[in-house]
Protein backbone atom coordinates (compact mmCIF):
# COMPACT_ATOMS: atom_id res chain seq x y z
CA UNK A 1 0.00 0.00 0.00
CA UNK A 2 1.31 3.36 -1.19
CA UNK A 3 0.46 6.71 0.84
CA UNK A 4 0.92 10.04 -1.00
CA UNK A 5 -0.11 13.28 0.90
CA UNK A 6 -0.94 16.63 -0.86
CA UNK A 7 -0.95 19.86 0.33
CA UNK A 8 -4.09 20.37 -1.13
CA UNK A 9 -7.50 18.74 -2.42
CA UNK A 10 -7.01 20.60 -5.75
CA UNK A 11 -3.39 18.56 -6.57
CA UNK A 12 -4.75 15.42 -5.29
CA UNK A 13 -7.64 15.32 -8.04
CA UNK A 14 -4.97 16.15 -10.63
CA UNK A 15 -2.99 13.36 -9.31
CA UNK A 16 -5.78 11.12 -9.49
CA UNK A 17 -6.84 12.28 -12.71
CA UNK A 18 -3.50 11.92 -14.28
CA UNK A 19 -3.81 8.04 -13.40
CA UNK A 20 -7.38 7.49 -14.99
CA UNK A 21 -5.59 9.36 -18.25
CA UNK A 22 -2.82 7.69 -18.25
CA UNK A 23 -4.52 4.45 -17.90
CA UNK A 24 -6.51 5.45 -21.02
CA UNK A 25 -3.91 6.30 -22.82
CA UNK A 26 -1.67 3.23 -22.45
CA UNK A 27 -5.09 0.54 -22.73
CA UNK A 28 -8.03 2.42 -24.23
CA UNK A 29 -10.11 -0.29 -23.37
CA UNK A 30 -9.76 -0.42 -19.98
CA UNK A 31 -11.97 -1.40 -17.95
CA UNK A 32 -12.16 1.57 -15.37
CA UNK A 33 -14.47 1.28 -11.96
CA UNK A 34 -15.90 4.83 -10.18
CA UNK A 35 -17.10 5.76 -7.02
CA UNK A 36 -19.36 8.37 -6.01
CA UNK A 37 -19.31 11.31 -3.52
CA UNK A 38 -17.90 14.36 -2.06
CA UNK A 39 -14.49 13.10 -3.10
CA UNK A 40 -14.51 11.46 -5.88
CA UNK A 41 -17.11 14.26 -8.01
CA UNK A 42 -13.82 17.16 -8.67
CA UNK A 43 -11.51 14.03 -9.70
CA UNK A 44 -14.40 13.76 -12.22
CA UNK A 45 -14.88 16.90 -13.10
CA UNK A 46 -10.73 17.16 -13.59
CA UNK A 47 -10.92 14.06 -16.03
CA UNK A 48 -13.24 15.75 -17.87
CA UNK A 49 -11.92 19.00 -18.12
CA UNK A 50 -8.47 16.86 -19.24
CA UNK A 51 -10.22 15.68 -21.73
CA UNK A 52 -11.76 18.66 -22.97
CA UNK A 53 -8.31 19.87 -22.96
CA UNK A 54 -6.51 16.95 -24.84
CA UNK A 55 -8.81 14.67 -26.18
CA UNK A 56 -7.67 10.81 -25.44
CA UNK A 57 -9.52 7.65 -26.82
CA UNK A 58 -12.62 6.44 -24.97
CA UNK A 59 -14.20 4.12 -28.20
CA UNK A 60 -13.31 1.06 -26.25
CA UNK A 61 -13.36 2.24 -22.44
CA UNK A 62 -15.45 0.32 -20.09
CA UNK A 63 -16.46 2.38 -17.32
CA UNK A 64 -18.48 1.28 -14.69
CA UNK A 65 -20.34 2.15 -11.12
CA UNK A 66 -19.13 0.51 -8.10
CA UNK A 67 -22.25 0.75 -6.10
CA UNK A 68 -25.71 1.69 -6.47
CA UNK A 69 -28.61 3.00 -4.10
CA UNK A 70 -31.95 0.32 -4.00
CA UNK A 71 -35.00 1.54 -3.80
CA UNK A 72 -34.33 4.65 -5.44
CA UNK A 73 -35.49 5.61 -9.35
CA UNK A 74 -32.45 5.36 -11.54
CA UNK A 75 -33.24 8.71 -12.61
CA UNK A 76 -32.33 10.29 -9.01
CA UNK A 77 -30.05 12.56 -9.20
CA UNK A 78 -28.00 10.85 -6.12
CA UNK A 79 -28.47 7.41 -7.92
CA UNK A 80 -25.13 6.11 -8.53
CA UNK A 81 -25.68 5.36 -12.06
CA UNK A 82 -26.85 9.09 -12.98
CA UNK A 83 -24.04 10.80 -11.03
CA UNK A 84 -21.42 8.56 -12.85
CA UNK A 85 -23.28 9.60 -16.41
CA UNK A 86 -23.58 13.55 -15.53
CA UNK A 87 -20.16 13.91 -13.72
CA UNK A 88 -17.48 11.96 -16.63
CA UNK A 89 -19.60 9.34 -18.88
CA UNK A 90 -21.22 11.72 -20.62
CA UNK A 91 -18.39 14.11 -21.31
CA UNK A 92 -16.27 11.37 -22.35
CA UNK A 93 -18.79 10.06 -24.87
CA UNK A 94 -19.36 6.45 -22.99
CA UNK A 95 -22.75 5.37 -24.13
CA UNK A 96 -24.59 2.52 -21.86
CA UNK A 97 -23.65 -0.37 -23.51
CA UNK A 98 -19.87 0.18 -21.78
CA UNK A 99 -21.23 1.72 -18.25
CA UNK A 100 -21.96 -1.29 -16.40
CA UNK A 101 -23.94 -0.48 -13.13
CA UNK A 102 -26.52 -2.45 -10.59
CA UNK A 103 -29.93 -2.23 -10.95
CA UNK A 104 -31.82 0.58 -8.78
CA UNK A 105 -34.42 -1.78 -8.16
CA UNK A 106 -34.71 -6.03 -8.47
CA UNK A 107 -36.98 -8.68 -8.33
CA UNK A 108 -33.92 -11.09 -8.34
CA UNK A 109 -30.51 -9.16 -6.58
CA UNK A 110 -28.63 -12.90 -7.01
CA UNK A 111 -29.23 -12.55 -10.94
CA UNK A 112 -28.42 -9.08 -11.76
CA UNK A 113 -25.25 -9.14 -8.97
CA UNK A 114 -24.25 -12.56 -11.21
CA UNK A 115 -25.13 -10.22 -14.57
CA UNK A 116 -22.66 -7.32 -13.01
CA UNK A 117 -19.75 -9.36 -12.25
CA UNK A 118 -19.94 -11.07 -15.36
CA UNK A 119 -20.31 -8.00 -17.69
CA UNK A 120 -16.97 -6.36 -15.70
CA UNK A 121 -14.94 -10.24 -16.36
CA UNK A 122 -16.57 -10.18 -20.00
CA UNK A 123 -14.27 -6.80 -20.99
CA UNK A 124 -11.86 -8.79 -19.60
CA UNK A 125 -11.85 -7.57 -15.38
CA UNK A 126 -11.33 -4.25 -13.83
CA UNK A 127 -8.12 -3.24 -14.45
CA UNK A 128 -7.88 0.30 -12.19
CA UNK A 129 -10.74 0.95 -9.63
CA UNK A 130 -11.67 4.51 -8.07
CA UNK A 131 -12.71 4.11 -4.49
CA UNK A 132 -13.82 7.14 -1.90
CA UNK A 133 -13.96 6.08 2.06
CA UNK A 134 -16.74 6.00 4.48
CA UNK A 135 -16.61 7.33 7.74
CA UNK A 136 -16.71 3.92 9.44
CA UNK A 137 -14.08 2.80 7.01
CA UNK A 138 -16.46 1.72 4.33
CA UNK A 139 -15.80 0.75 0.86
CA UNK A 140 -18.50 1.40 -2.07
CA UNK A 141 -21.52 0.02 0.44
CA UNK A 142 -19.56 -2.44 1.85
CA UNK A 143 -20.50 -1.85 5.40
CA UNK A 144 -18.30 -2.47 9.01
CA UNK A 145 -18.83 -6.51 9.11
CA UNK A 146 -19.33 -7.36 5.46
CA UNK A 147 -17.88 -10.73 4.92
CA UNK A 148 -13.81 -10.01 2.92
CA UNK A 149 -15.76 -12.82 0.24
CA UNK A 150 -18.44 -11.67 -0.79
CA UNK A 151 -18.27 -10.71 -5.00
CA UNK A 152 -21.41 -8.29 -4.55
CA UNK A 153 -23.17 -7.12 -1.49
CA UNK A 154 -26.58 -5.92 -0.28
CA UNK A 155 -26.38 -3.62 2.83
CA UNK A 156 -28.12 -1.28 4.95
CA UNK A 157 -28.58 2.67 4.70
CA UNK A 158 -26.65 4.48 6.16
CA UNK A 159 -29.63 6.73 8.40
CA UNK A 160 -27.85 9.85 7.18
CA UNK A 161 -27.44 9.30 4.18
CA UNK A 162 -31.23 7.48 3.78
CA UNK A 163 -33.04 10.71 5.55
CA UNK A 164 -31.33 12.92 2.79
CA UNK A 165 -32.88 10.53 0.24
CA UNK A 166 -35.91 10.66 1.06
CA UNK A 167 -36.08 14.17 1.68
CA UNK A 168 -34.93 14.48 -1.77
CA UNK A 169 -37.01 11.79 -3.30
CA UNK A 170 -40.27 11.88 -1.35
CA UNK A 171 -40.00 8.29 -1.05
CA UNK A 172 -41.99 6.61 1.92
CA UNK A 173 -40.79 4.94 4.60
CA UNK A 174 -43.16 1.79 3.48
CA UNK A 175 -40.25 1.28 0.46
CA UNK A 176 -37.16 0.11 2.29
CA UNK A 177 -33.84 1.50 0.93
CA UNK A 178 -30.34 0.05 0.99
CA UNK A 179 -27.69 -0.39 -0.66
CA UNK A 180 -26.26 -2.62 -3.66
CA UNK A 181 -21.96 -3.05 -4.36
CA UNK A 182 -19.30 -4.96 -5.67
CA UNK A 183 -17.91 -7.12 -2.64
CA UNK A 184 -14.64 -6.58 -1.19
CA UNK A 185 -13.45 -9.85 -2.93
CA UNK A 186 -14.49 -8.22 -6.01
CA UNK A 187 -12.55 -5.33 -5.43
CA UNK A 188 -9.67 -6.93 -4.58
CA UNK A 189 -9.91 -8.57 -7.55
CA UNK A 190 -9.01 -5.33 -9.41
CA UNK A 191 -5.27 -5.00 -11.02
CA UNK A 192 -4.87 -1.67 -9.36
CA UNK A 193 -6.97 0.21 -6.82
CA UNK A 194 -6.93 4.36 -5.69
CA UNK A 195 -8.49 5.36 -2.87
CA UNK A 196 -9.03 8.95 -1.87
CA UNK A 197 -10.17 10.48 0.97
CA UNK A 198 -10.39 14.40 2.17
CA UNK A 199 -10.40 16.85 5.29
CA UNK A 200 -10.12 15.75 9.14
CA UNK A 201 -13.42 13.93 9.35
CA UNK A 202 -11.68 11.09 7.42
CA UNK A 203 -8.50 11.17 9.23
CA UNK A 204 -9.88 8.43 12.08
CA UNK A 205 -11.09 6.08 9.38
CA UNK A 206 -7.63 6.25 7.38
CA UNK A 207 -5.58 5.50 10.28
CA UNK A 208 -7.43 2.25 10.76
CA UNK A 209 -7.29 1.66 6.80
CA UNK A 210 -3.45 1.85 6.72
CA UNK A 211 -2.29 1.51 10.50
CA UNK A 212 -4.92 -0.74 12.04
CA UNK A 213 -5.63 -4.57 12.08
CA UNK A 214 -6.89 -6.52 8.15
CA UNK A 215 -10.79 -7.44 9.90
CA UNK A 216 -14.22 -7.06 8.53
CA UNK A 217 -14.99 -4.85 11.14
CA UNK A 218 -13.14 -2.01 9.17
CA UNK A 219 -13.94 -3.31 5.31
CA UNK A 220 -11.30 -0.32 4.11
CA UNK A 221 -8.04 -2.09 6.45
CA UNK A 222 -8.53 -5.25 3.50
CA UNK A 223 -6.81 -3.30 0.93
CA UNK A 224 -3.33 -2.86 3.12
CA UNK A 225 -3.32 -6.90 1.31
CA UNK A 226 -3.92 -5.41 -1.99
CA UNK A 227 -0.48 -5.55 -4.25
CA UNK A 228 -0.84 -2.63 -6.42
CA UNK A 229 -2.93 -0.19 -3.90
CA UNK A 230 -2.46 3.89 -3.87
CA UNK A 231 -4.22 6.05 -1.11
CA UNK A 232 -4.44 9.60 -1.99
CA UNK A 233 -5.00 12.20 0.82
CA UNK A 234 -5.10 15.69 1.52
CA UNK A 235 -3.06 16.68 4.56
CA UNK A 236 -6.08 17.10 6.84
CA UNK A 237 -6.88 13.42 6.17
CA UNK A 238 -3.54 12.11 6.74
CA UNK A 239 -3.29 14.20 10.26
CA UNK A 240 -3.97 11.36 12.27
CA UNK A 241 -1.28 8.85 10.51
C1 LIG B 1 -20.99 6.55 -0.26
C2 LIG B 1 -20.65 5.73 -1.47
C3 LIG B 1 -19.19 5.31 -1.47
C4 LIG B 1 -18.31 6.52 -1.24
C5 LIG B 1 -18.65 7.13 0.09
C6 LIG B 1 -17.81 8.34 0.44
O1 LIG B 1 -21.21 5.74 0.83
N1 LIG B 1 -21.49 4.56 -1.53
O2 LIG B 1 -18.85 4.67 -2.68
O3 LIG B 1 -16.97 6.15 -1.27
O4 LIG B 1 -20.00 7.52 0.07
O5 LIG B 1 -18.47 9.51 0.06
P1 LIG B 1 -17.85 10.95 0.23
O6 LIG B 1 -16.68 11.01 -0.67
O7 LIG B 1 -18.95 11.89 -0.19
O8 LIG B 1 -17.47 11.12 1.65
Amino acid sequence: METKIFNSTAELDRAAASEFVKQVTLKPSSVIGLSTGRTTGPIHQTITTMYEQCPFDTSSLVLFALDEIAGVPKEYSGACYTMIRNEIADSLHIPDERLITLPVKSEHWEKDFDSFVESIASHGGIDLLFLGLGTNCHLGFNQPGTEFSKMTAYSWMMPELEERIREETGITDDTSLGGVTLGIRGIMNSRRIILAAKGAEKAEAVKKMIQGPVCEEVPASVLQLHPFCTILLDKEAASLL
